[in-house]
């Protein structure tokens, strides 16, 4: 996402610390139920861009806690607007690298991990990089609870064949696999920015939820 660096977007974001902007170590030194103040299931979403699915969704399901992870201060900041003004007590953000997300998170505490119009890294050296790689996987394998599942989402048809084969060769269980998904905004889903962008283009939209294949 190319968006020019905002010179408001740190004082903001550090002004809603411990508030809704989340620190590693308070995730390190309280259980995550403490940082919600109750024992609701927790959704993951990893590069939450400027913030309109974890909003929308956490507006459609006050029963589920929001947790969303982004690297870039801009956009993270741009989403937290969007927290405030809603007044949204069920979204925490975290601007942080995903790779960094095993020294955040215990294992199983996950219940759901969404990934939305992730940067497709076309290039083969750049593969550790991308949200479906080997190495990602593993590591929702160890933070989601053995019910959790992984729904993702792209207009990236090549990235989307990649995902499908990563996910298939590093025991995940498909679920459901569409490779022309409606537009859907309901409780279980909502578009992002990126898809309106796409759906707008009339670019068909992939969509795969995987589950994890528990060795007996
Ligand atoms: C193409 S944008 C999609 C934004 C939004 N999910 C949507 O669908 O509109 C990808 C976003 O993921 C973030 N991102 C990419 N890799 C990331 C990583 N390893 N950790 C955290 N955020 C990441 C980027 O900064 C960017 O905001």
């Amino acid at each position: 996402m190319r968006l020019r660096k905002k010179a408001w977007a740190k004082p903001l974001l550090d002004s809603y610390i411990d508030r809704i902007v989340i620190t590693k170590l308070d995730f390190l030194t309280n259980p995550i139920k403490d940082v919600f103040k109750n024992n609701h299931k927790l959704v993951l979403e990893i590069g939450v861009g400027k913030g309109d699915f974890i909003c929308q969704m956490a507006v459609n399901n006050p029963e589920l806690n929001f947790i969303g992870l982004e690297q870039n201060e801009t956009v993270l900041a741009i989403a937290l607007k969007k927290v405030i003004d809603l007044g949204l007590t069920n979204v925490k953000l975290i601007r942080v690298n995903a790779g960094e997300m095993l020294s955040i998170f215990d294992t199983k505490e996950i219940d759901i991990i969404r990934l939305n119009f992730s940067d497709p890294w076309p290039k083969s050296r750049h593969e550790d990089r991308r949200l479906t790689s080997p190495e990602f996987l593993n590591m929702y394998f160890n933070i989601l609870n053995d019910d959790g599942c992984v729904i993702f989402k792209t207009d990236n048809r090549e990235f989307f064949d990649y995902s499908v084969e990563m996910f298939k060769e590093n025991n995940w269980d498909i679920v459901d696999l569409n490779y022309n998904y409606p537009f859907t905004n309901n409780k279980e889903d909502v578009p992002t920015e990126y898809e309106r962008k796409f759906r707008a283009l009339g670019t068909p939209i992939n969509f795969i939820k995987v589950k994890k294949i528990l060795k007996k």
